[in-house]
């Protein structure tokens, strides 16, 4: 399989929505974000770094050919921050249609490799980052009718060498956003979660596979035999968030060219 050819549409299917999404400042998380501007929806990105997250507004907007997009800072390990920077957001754009918990930790070391507190700094990050996103962000949300995703990661459901903080972290957002969708779906809120597979231009992959060779024999494992684009994650967001996802909740999308269901056991190239 050859490289898929990027899509390129505007349409309003988002207009009037407002969108806060932790870890936009970034990577996969950036690209769900110009995705959703694209589309008419204002946008809030939060990440640590206010340069880089002065840096990602700007790109946001430069790419899309909109201005307004807003630069949050807070570390999501700290409840009383991301209560902040959402009242922020919320006061300048209005209630969120939209919420997504995409921020993620990762280096690749075996378990006795680690110290508790680099475990725990994962799990913090990841597992309870998404608890306190979801929980402060609450009663920000634009209901009936509001849409929160997770990013999670294959790790959830295949234990990987090197990754035991990342496994145990992205399993418990698994549960935690099914346990979610039951909960708050009465009141109007779906809640997903979206698997990407590996993913061209981000740091979690160039971390994980730093060389040629690795990044060779994970495009050979994949079914569709290439990484994955940032817009693609997007578009999976774009249907989860918008009309045509609304029927789904409590699921999680696998957005990664087959990569999991075949698990190490794809066609010979
Ligand atoms: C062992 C390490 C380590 C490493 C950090 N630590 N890197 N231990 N091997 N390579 C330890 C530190 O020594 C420290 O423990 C503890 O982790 C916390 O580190 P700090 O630097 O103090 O904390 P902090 O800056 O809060 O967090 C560090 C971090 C984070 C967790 C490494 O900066 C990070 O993950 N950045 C990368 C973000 C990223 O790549 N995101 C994309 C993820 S992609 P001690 O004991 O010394 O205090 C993804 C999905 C991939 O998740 C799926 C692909 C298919």
């Amino acid at each position: 399989m050859t490289d898929a050819a990027q899509t390129t549409f505007r349409s309003d299917l988002l207009a009037g929505k407002v969108a806060f999404i932790s870890g936009g400042t970034s990577g996969i998380n950036l690209g769900i974000a110009k995705r959703f501007t694209a589309l008419g929806a204002r946008v809030a990105v939060l990440g640590r770094d206010p340069e880089k997250a002065r840096r990602a507004a700007a790109e946001i907007d430069a790419e899309t050919g909109t201005e307004g997009a807003m630069a949050l800072t807070a570390d999501v390990r700290d409840y009383a921050a991301v209560e902040a920077a959402m009242a922020n957001a919320a006061a300048e754009l209005g209630k969120f249609d939209i919420l997504i918990a995409g921020q993620a930790g990762n280096f690749p070391a075996l378990a006795l490799g680690m110290s508790a507190n680099a475990f725990k700094a994962v799990i913090d990050i990841d597992l309870i980052g998404t608890f306190n996103l979801f929980r402060a962000g609450h009663q920000h949300l634009n209901l009936p009718g509001a849409s929160l995703i997770a990013i999670t990661a294959g790790q959830a459901v295949r234990p990987t060498p090197m990754q035991a903080h990342v496994c145990a972290a992205k399993a418990g957002i698994n549960i935690l956003l099914k346990t979610l969708a039951i909960e708050w779906g009465p009141m109007g809120v779906r809640v997903n979660g979206i698997s990407p597979g590996p993913i061209e231009g981000t740091e979690g992959m160039a971390r994980l596979a730093p060389t040629p060779e690795m990044e060779a024999m994970i495009k050979g494992g994949a079914p569709l035999r290439r990484y994955g684009r940032k817009d693609e994650i997007g578009d999976a967001a774009v249907y989860l968030c918008s009309p045509a996802g609304q029927y789904i909740t409590g699921t999680i999308l696998d957005v990664d060219g087959g990569t999991g269901v075949a698990n190490g056991r794809s066609m010979p190239s």
